[in-house]
């Protein structure tokens, strides 16, 4: 496969604000569903076919490692064709898992397939420390011996076995991770306190379509695993973080749109959508929003599925800066959420951070000003700020934005946004 350029240049978005966004939206594959789904296909030799491959610069990452790790990969828009032609080999190299902790999860279906695998620590974050205990523990758990060298996790097992496995917090991606590993091994494993977004269940169903018989229960996810997998052809569900953004830039920008998605991924979004005024219908798959002039400020905490996501809690905060009244946001997922903070109050926004919590006086306008992104959401919120912002803003990127959407800009301008996107120095 051929690979783009990894490292995006940065890019300086300028941003009219002052548009009533209208129309219709059509939202690409889930981001945070295609990484495990891709990471999977490590698991057979057998060719697996994705459809709705969300061309992002977290798919070309986790792309460019699957091929480091002898994955074919022939790719003809947003469908994926992932084979084998020679032996996997068991070390990722720091390079590429720097670049994305989605790359972590890689670890478990190569110690299943290859007895021992390499994977570097992927570090912090700008979402505060992000370990990776759960996932270590899960795989011990499973038999796997683990070591950590200069950064390096080696795990190594002659033999795998299914075993009962408990997660301190339901985390997405040690899920994931676990889920994968006990799908090879041919005997039973059940994950209590698990994850239940829906990116969890995309990996289910490719699973279980590839030959492993996991079962969902509201405690716990039981999975019979198989000594081999078959090849699989799966369809990518819709973005429901990405339809979440284009849902609050309809809503930031007094406007009304249509934004094509799985509405029931949506429900904690929608609730508070309504409760700040907006009127929102839902179809089998769409969303139509409608927002009065300005909206009412609102409380509300992130939380996991199907509570609040804390994907779209930076998007919500930009919207609640220009609410009427005063609004709460209270971070309970990650340590430090809040990069977008700094940035939106340099636009006049007003707002006091005091531990997991942020309070929101809203304000009547906010001023275009140079701001900068610092993580993929933090840039759509301050993307969406913009929108509704007095006079131009400058959000300049350094390839956050572009890891999660495909052609954000393009999507807003369609919608009658006015966008300009240009390299930044
Ligand atoms: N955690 C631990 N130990 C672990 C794993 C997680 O302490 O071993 C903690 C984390 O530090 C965090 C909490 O558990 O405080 C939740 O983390 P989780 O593992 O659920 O997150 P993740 O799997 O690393 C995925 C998404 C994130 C999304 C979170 C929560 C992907 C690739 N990423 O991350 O998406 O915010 O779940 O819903 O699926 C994004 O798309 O912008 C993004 C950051």
């Amino acid at each position: 496969m051929n690979n783009p350029p990894l490292v995006e240049k940065p890019r300086c978005y300028t941003v009219q604000g002052g548009a009533r966004l209208s129309g219709r939206v059509q939202v690409e594959g889930s981001k945070n569903a295609v990484l495990p789904l891709l990471a999977a296909t490590l698991l057979t030799d057998e060719p697996v076919t994705l459809h709705n491959v969300p061309i992002v610069e977290d798919v070309r990452t986790m792309s460019a490692l699957l091929s480091h790790l002898g994955k074919g990969i022939n790719a003809c828009d947003s469908e994926y064709r992932l084979s084998e032609n020679g032996a996997l080999q068991p070390h990722a190299p720091d390079t590429l898992v720097r670049r994305m902790r989605a790359s972590f999860i890689v670890l478990g279906p190569l110690l299943a397939r290859l007895g021992e695998a390499r994977v570097p620590l992927p570090g912090g974050c700008v979402l505060g420390p992000r370990p990776v205990d759960f996932h270590l523990k899960g795989l011990q758990a499973l038999g796997a011996q683990v070591e950590l060298h200069e950064g390096v996790v080696h795990a190594r097992a002659s033999k795998l076995h299914g075993a009962p496995v408990y997660l301190d917090f339901p985390s997405v991606g040690a899920t994931q991770h676990l889920l994968m590993t006990a799908a090879l091994i041919p005997e039973k494993t059940t994950l209590y306190n698990p994850a239940h977004e829906p990116e969890v269940y995309e990996l289910i169903a490719l699973l279980n379509s590839m030959g492993a018989q996991v079962q969902a229960w509201p405690d716990r996810l039981e999975v019979a695993g198989q000594a081999r997998l078959r090849g699989s052809v799966h369809r990518v569900i819709a973005d429901r973080i990405n339809a979440g953004t284009y849902l609050i830039a309809g809503a930031i920008s007094g406007g009304q749109v249509t934004v094509e998605c799985v509405p029931a991924h949506l429900e904690a979004l929608l609730v508070k959508l309504k409760e700040a005024g907006c009127t929102v219908e839902e179809a089998p798959n769409e969303v139509r929003l409608s927002a009065p002039a300005r909206v009412r400020g609102v409380q509300l905490e992130t939380r996991t599925y199907p509570g609040f996501p804390n994907d779209v809690q930076p998007q919500m905060m930009a919207l609640l800066t220009l609410a009427q009244g005063d609004s709460l946001i209270r971070e309970t997922i990650f340590a430090d959420r809040f990069g977008q903070v700094p940035e939106l109050a340099r636009m006049g926004a007003q707002i006091r951070v005091a531990g997991d919590s942020a309070f929101i006086h809203g304000v009547e306008r906010l001023e275009g000003a140079e701001v900068h992104t610092t993580d993929i959401r933090a840039g759509a919120a301050l993307m969406l700020a913009g929108l509704a912002a007095h006079g131009q803003t400058r959000v300049i990127d350094r390839g956050h934005i572009g890891r999660g959407y495909v052609d954000l800009a393009g999507k807003l301008r369609q919608l009658g946004a006015s966008i300009e996107v240009k390299e930044a120095s």
